[in-house]
C-alpha cells in the first residue's frame, strides 16, 4: 500500500513477537448460532466455545501476550433461560477446577472480574481457590469476566472515589483518570490494546468501557467456536499493521 508522500508501507505477514498487543479483549460471540447451524442445543455451542477459549489462551500465552480478558458472562446474561445460565455456570466451574490441571500447567494466571456476590457460594469459593492456585504463575494473566458489566464497574469506581471525598482523603478537583482506573477490576493492568469480537456483531455490549478507549477493534464473521489460533494470529498481524496515534499525529 502506498503511504503518504508515496512512501511504501510494508505490510507484515507474520506476527512480530516484539510488538505484541499487551492486552487483548475477547467478546466470544456466536456459540448459539454455531450450535443452531448444526442442529445442536445451545449448550453444545457453549461447550465448543470453552474448548476454543483454551486453545486461544494457550496460543496467546505461547506468543508472549501478557493479558487477556474474556467476556464469559455479562450482567445482562442472567435474563437467558435458567437452563442456559446453569449450563454456562457449570462450564465456568469446570474451567476453574480443570485450570489447576491444564492452564496452570501452562503457566496461566487466572482471575475473575465482575461482581461476585450474585454468584453461588460454591462458585465464589472456587474462584478464590483457582486465583490462589495460579497466582504465582508467570505467564499470561487471564481475566475471566463473569457477572461483569462495564457500567457497573465504573459505578463501583465512582463509589470508591466518592467514599474518599466523603472521608476527606481526596478533594473533588484532584480526581483524575488514574483514580478511576485504580477503582476498576483491572487496576494495575494495562488498557486493552486489541479488542476482538467474533460472529459479525460490531458492538461493545458493555465490555470494558474504560479500558478499550484506545483499543484497536477487530471483527470477524467467524463464530467463536470456529475461531482458531490462526485467526488470532491474523488479528494480531492486522493490529501490527495499523498505526496507533493515541490522539497524536
Ligand atoms: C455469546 O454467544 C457467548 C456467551 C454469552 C458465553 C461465552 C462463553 C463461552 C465461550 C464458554 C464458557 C466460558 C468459560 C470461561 C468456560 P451467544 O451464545 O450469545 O451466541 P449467539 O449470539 O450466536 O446466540
Amino acid at each position: 500500500m502506498a503511504g503518504l508522500f508515496g512512501r511504501k508501507k510494508i505490510e507484515k505477514r507474520e506476527v512480530d513477537l516484539n510488538n505484541l498487543p499487551q492486552h487483548i479483549g475477547f467478546i466470544m460471540d456466536g456459540n448459539g448460532r454455531w450450535a443452531k447451524k448444526r442442529g445442536l442445543p445451545r449448550s453444545a455451542g457453549h461447550k465448543a466455545g470453552a474448548e476454543s477459549l483454551k486453545k486461544i489462551i494457550t496460543e496467546a500465552n505461547n506468543m508472549g501476550v501478557k493479558y487477556a480478558t474474556v467476556y464469559a458472562f455479562s450482567t445482562e446474561n442472567w435474563s437467558r433461560p435458567k437452563e442456559e445460565v446453569d449450563y454456562l455456570m457449570g462450564l465456568l466451574m469446570d474451567y476453574l477446577v480443570n485450570a489447576e490441571k491444564t492452564l496452570a500447567g501452562e503457566n496461566v494466571v487466572i482471575r475473575a472480574i465482575g461482581s461476585r456476590k450474585e454468584l453461588s457460594e460454591e462458585m465464589q469459593r472456587q474462584i478464590i481457590k483457582t486465583e490462589n492456585f495460579t497466582k504465582n504463575n508467570t505467564g499470561i494473566i487471564m481475566n475471566i469476566a463473569v457477572n461483569y458489566g462495564g457500567r457497573e464497574e465504573l459505578v463501583n469506581a465512582a463509589r470508591q472515589i466518592a467514599e474518599k471525598v466523603k472521608n476527606g482523603e481526596k478533594n473533588i478537583e484532584d480526581i483524575t483518570a488514574e483514580d478511576i482506573g485504580n477503582g476498576l477490576y483491572t487496576a494495575n493492568q494495562p488498557d486493552v490494546d486489541l479488542l476482538i469480537r467474533t460472529s459479525g456483531e460490531m458492538r461493545l455490549s458493555n465490555f470494558m468501557l474504560w479500558q478499550v478507549s484506545y483499543a484497536e477493534m477487530w471483527f470477524t464473521d467467524k463464530l467463536w467456536p470456529d475461531f482458531k489460533p490462526a485467526d488470532l494470529r491474523k488479528a494480531i498481524i492486522d493490529f501490527q499493521n495499523r498505526g496507533r496515534r493515541f490522539g497524536g499525529i
